[in-house]
């Protein structure tokens, strides 16, 4: 698989060509980025962290049949996927409150909800992502209502999968965003990543955050809790 020209570069990612008009190739970057780019840095070996515990999760959520823009890793970094359009949504799913979650609704960190809870932000850094519900992304053209349902039940799928993957890893899923592309023949894939930048991911004895919080917040040893939960995901 040949790598050609660069299409398009992102906070975390940069997304190259590749001489089949149906796959492209994913380069994660060690960047980070938060509060819509407000604050900068990076985080040293995030790339290949995000990279490998992205394709085992797809891997697992593909077994369980959820369909994915995977198709093969090709280096630490990069990995080959299926060309998709981004829908233009963040879908965000919590089992447990934290973030901005808790900051919109003036509640504290770590109520565990009697089941998860689903929303969706209209993917637009200039205006920061808003909030909206599906009748605003309809009439947006973001989606069909089709597609917002076969992502509804796609996400809380992923949801009960990573949960009980996560659980058996000693770590609490609290919330994650995913992204849906759609591919040339219109079929709606999980695509982006799952990864300590995308989840929030709590130790289950200790509580400790193994995830971006500790980047956005300061809490120090960022580095660490990205290994960390590397060693659990990949036993490595
Ligand atoms: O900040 P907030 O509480 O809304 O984040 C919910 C979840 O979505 C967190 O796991 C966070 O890491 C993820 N997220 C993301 N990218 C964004 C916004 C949130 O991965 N742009």
């Amino acid at each position: 698989m040949e790598k050609k020209e660069q299409l398009y570069e992102g906070k975390a990612k940069k997304v190259f060509a590749t001489d089949d008009p149906n796959l492209v190739i994913v380069d994660y970057k060690d960047d980070a980025t938060a509060f819509n780019g407000l604050k900068k840095g990076s985080i040293a070996g995030k790339g290949v962290i995000n990279n490998v515990m992205s394709n085992h999760m797809f891997q697992l959520l593909e077994k369980q049949g959820v369909p994915t823009h995977f198709v093969e890793q090709l280096s630490e970094r990069e990995t080959l996927v299926k060309k998709v359009s981004i829908v233009p949504l963040e879908v965000i799913i919590r089992n447990i409150s934290a973030g901005s979650f808790a900051k919109r609704f003036g509640v504290e960190e770590g109520i565990v909800f009697d089941e998860p809870t689903i929303e969706f932000s209209y993917k637009n850094d200039d205006l920061g992502d808003p909030l909206m519900n599906a009748y605003h992304a309809v009439a947006l053209k973001a989606a069909t209502r089709e597609e917002i349902e076969t992502i509804k039940s796609m996400a809380f799928k992923v949801n009960e999968v990573m949960k009980q993957y996560f659980d058996s890893l000693n770590v609490i899923l609290v919330d994650f965003k995913l992204e849906f592309g759609k591919t040339a023949d219109g079929k709606i894939v999980l695509a982006d990543e799952i990864s300590p930048d995308t989840c929030r991911l709590w130790d289950k004895t200790t509580k400790e955050k193994l995830d971006k919080d500790r980047f956005r917040r300061d809490l120090g040893g960022v580095e660490e809790a990205y290994q960390e939960i590397m060693k659990r995901v990949m036993g490595k």
